[in-house]
């Protein structure tokens, strides 16, 4: 049973559309403020007891799998995994046939509580020296509660290496958070670049955050486990939460998933960079320290300079809180970070910034306002060929609603924007060219609301 019927949902309705309806009133003189209105399910999390969070059968079976890239070129993967009844081995037994693994790898267990909850027995894996575009099917566990996966290598590094990705930000775990997966999974995307607030679990309070953080993994196997996420961090990770004693931020993201931090030198799990076929991914952390002289600063300097576009042509940053937003909700929220990175980003000519945190779409054009400082008094941004584009995609479906209220006038800087669920898609075919889409969530999934071909800003 996925759709909620009855007196609710038909209230939410007429309360969301109510938001979009005030939101598309005057167009902007720069982009388009869709005034598409769609009907949704109620913002309220799937039940504890549903089929979308099932627990998997058997003593001790493995749950919450999921990978993630383990390397700096794509040819490691960290297996995560989480056990409940005994802490069992941290073991992955792998391979390229099915049924038939050759090869084994040991990873460790990490354990925590928040408040009184217990977590489950966690292992991360780190499978490494594998082959580029290669099939491998992984096996966890034991006996008769063992459990089977497979993934697909990248291609190797080189500018004209095809890939696909999917781009999804705060998702929580309501039917429209299943909708935005379940429309993922028909897109074709090969790795999942994820803007951040994955769980929505510190919505709760006491031993149910820990038990929503369970949910949510089991919830995102049915991707996860096949094809990398790319993690990074949003606010809804930090639960700080001194009211229940628990004062150590993103305790639980940290201990729940793993990024190959060290691998692009990070001192931080929280801030990495990976380059796979042809992009380079850039990883920030929005709630670590980040201004001048900072840890993640240093970091960002030194790996603009590791770069290569010859090699990597396509420079993409994923942070959680936009830089340039306008819709009422978070406003102004990524100013900080503008004043620290944007004259990097236009100096090192990042082809796309990719954000979430606000519900609802938007992409800018390439604009940048770095020419002003407190004493200039030209605060205003302007078309810059070298800036990146900004897409802001924080509508993967949470509990907490759209964000239907966007700034009017539409902002010249602002391309296109709308507050529907749904994910990206970036297709990228060579050194020159790539397609981008992005998906409103009750669209069939050739359906493609906003539809554009970037080129390569290096090519
Ligand atoms: C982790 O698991 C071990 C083994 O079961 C247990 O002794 C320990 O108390 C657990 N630690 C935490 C922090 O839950
Ligand atoms: C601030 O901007 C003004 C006008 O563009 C410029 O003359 C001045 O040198 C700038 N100051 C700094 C510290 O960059
Ligand atoms: C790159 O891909 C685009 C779109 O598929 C194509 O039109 C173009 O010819 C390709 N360029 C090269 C150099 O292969
Ligand atoms: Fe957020």
């Amino acid at each position: 049973m996925l759709r909620t019927t009855g007196i609710h949902t038909s209230f939410f309705r007429i309360l969301i559309i109510s938001y979009v309806l005030l939101s598309s009133v005057g167009y902007g003189s720069a982009g388009t403020t869709s005034s598409f209105i769609r009907s949704v399910w109620p913002s309220i999390d799937i039940p504890l007891d549903s089929e979308a969070f099932a627990i998997p059968k058997g003593h001790n079976a493995p749950q919450q799998v999921h990978i993630t890239q383990g390397d700096y070129d794509g040819k490691a993967v960290i297996i995560s995994w989480v056990t409940t009844d005994e802490p069992g081995p941290s073991k992955v037994q792998y391979g390229t046939s099915k049924e038939k693994y050759e090869f084994s790898a040991k990873g460790s267990m990490t354990n925590y509580t928040f408040y009184n909850y217990k977590s489950g027995y966690i292992h991360h894996c780190l499978v490494d020296g594998l082959e580029h575009e290669t099939k491998y099917y992984y096996k966890i566990g034991m006996g008769d509660s063992a459990r089977e996966f497979w993934f697909q290598t990248p291609p190797k590094i080189d500018p004209d290496s095809p890939y696909t990705y999917g781009i999804i930000g705060d998702l929580g775990q309501t039917y429209n958070s299943l909708s935005t997966l379940e429309h993922y999974m028909q897109s074709g995307g090969q790795a999942v670049l994820f803007v951040g607030d994955l769980s929505y679990a510190d919505r709760y309070e006491y031993d149910d955050v820990g038990i929503r953080w369970d949910l949510w993994g089991r919830f995102v196997e049915r991707s996860a486990a096949y094809q990398p996420w790319m993690w990074s961090v949003g606010n809804h990770e930090i639960e700080y939460m001194p009211k229940m004693g628990e004062v150590r931020p993103f305790k639980s993201y940290l201990h729940r998933y793993a990024t190959p931090f060290l691998a692009s030198k990070s001192s931080n799990p929280l801030w990495y960079a990976i380059r796979r076929a042809s992009a380079h991914i850039i990883v920030l952390s929005s709630y670590s320290p980040f201004v001048k002289y900072t840890p993640q600063w240093k970091w960002l300097r030194e790996e603009l300079t590791r770069m290569d576009r010859e090699k990597t042509p396509w420079l993409i940053v994923l942070m959680h809180c936009p830089i340039y937003n306008s819709n009422t909700a978070h406003f102004m929220e990524g100013e900080s970070m503008r004043a620290a990175f944007e004259s990097w980003f236009v100096q090192y000519k990042v082809d796309i910034i990719f954000s979430g945190h606000v519900h609802a779409y938007e992409r800018s054009y390439r604009i940048s306002n770095i020419h002003y400082n407190v004493s200039s008094g030209d605060p205003y941004p302007v078309p810059d060929k070298s800036a990146p584009i900004y897409i802001t995609v924080g509508d993967g479906g949470n509990q907490e609603g759209l964000a239907g209220r966007f700034k009017v006038p539409q902002p010249d800087y602002s391309a296109f924007r709308e507050a529907s669920y749904g994910h990206s898609t970036l297709e990228i075919k060579n050194r020159t060219h790539a397609l981008y889409h992005w998906n409103r969530n009750d669209d069939g999934k050739k359906m493609a609301t906003d539809s554009v071909v970037f080129f390569n800003q290096y090519w």
